[in-house]
């Protein structure tokens, strides 16, 4: 019988070195949930939008925090994260999760649907952020907060056809902060390295 080879150092190095990566990543993700789901207030029983949820992932973690007496509305304008997000919702079977179709014009939301919105990422990605400010303001209830994780320019990184030109693929948090409180929300706290990326941030705001 003859002896399976063993793996030379550096495969070893290799594995080693991606199961830490994938280790580290889980836990940053583990702990980024906690903090988002604080910011936006989650508790039992409060309904969340998470608008541009790409294929639902943070839809599905933060649906725990609101229970079964809560719900989480998935906006997405792109038809295969939809069909992501309706598979898992059929799959694991969470009746309390909405996959909404939206576009650049409208969230989909009904008006004061929401206590809590949550924008990942997505709002650099807006074409028309003055429309879609006044459709999260529509969704929105009074007194309810909005969560903006975003990422400064970045020069490198893909064009986004018909965004705004703002240096890059990003947006500077000054950009998101002045054009929110502009049109009416108040600011009630900023994090900058966000997450331990100093390229991210998290702004919290709060609609009178
Ligand atoms: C970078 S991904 C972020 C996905 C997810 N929020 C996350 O944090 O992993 C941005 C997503 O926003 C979606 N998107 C872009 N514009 C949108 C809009 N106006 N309304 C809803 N979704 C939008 C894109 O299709 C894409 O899936």
């Amino acid at each position: 019988m003859r002896n399976a080879p063993s793996p030379d150092a550096n495969t070893v190095i290799a594995l080693l070195t991606i199961w830490l990566g994938l280790g580290l990543c889980a836990c940053a993700n583990a702990g980024e949930t906690d903090r988002i789901a604080e910011l936006l207030a989650l508790e039992p029983g409060i309904v969340l939008a998470d608008v541009g949820a790409g294929d639902g992932d943070w839809a599905f973690r933060l649906v725990e925090r609101v229970g079964s007496s809560g719900h989480v509305y998935a906006t997405e304008v792109d038809d295969d994260e939809l069909d992501k997000i309706r598979r898992r919702i059929e799959k694991d079977d969470h009746g309390n999760v909405t996959a909404i179709k939206g576009d650049q014009e409208q969230t989909g939301l009904e008006a004061g649907c929401c206590d809590a919105i949550l924008l990942r990422l997505v709002y650099h990605h807006f074409t028309q952020p003055a429309v879609m400010r006044a459709d999260l303001r529509r969704a929105l209830r009074p007194g309810g907060r909005l969560v903006i994780v975003d990422i400064v320019p970045q020069r490198h990184w893909r064009d986004l056809p018909g965004v705004p030109e703002r240096g890059g693929h990003g947006i500077p948090v000054e950009d998101v902060i002045q054009e929110m409180t502009g049109d009416g929300f108040d600011l009630v706290a900023q994090y900058d390295d966000w997450n331990g990326d100093d390229d991210r941030y998290c702004v919290v705001f709060r609609l009178p």
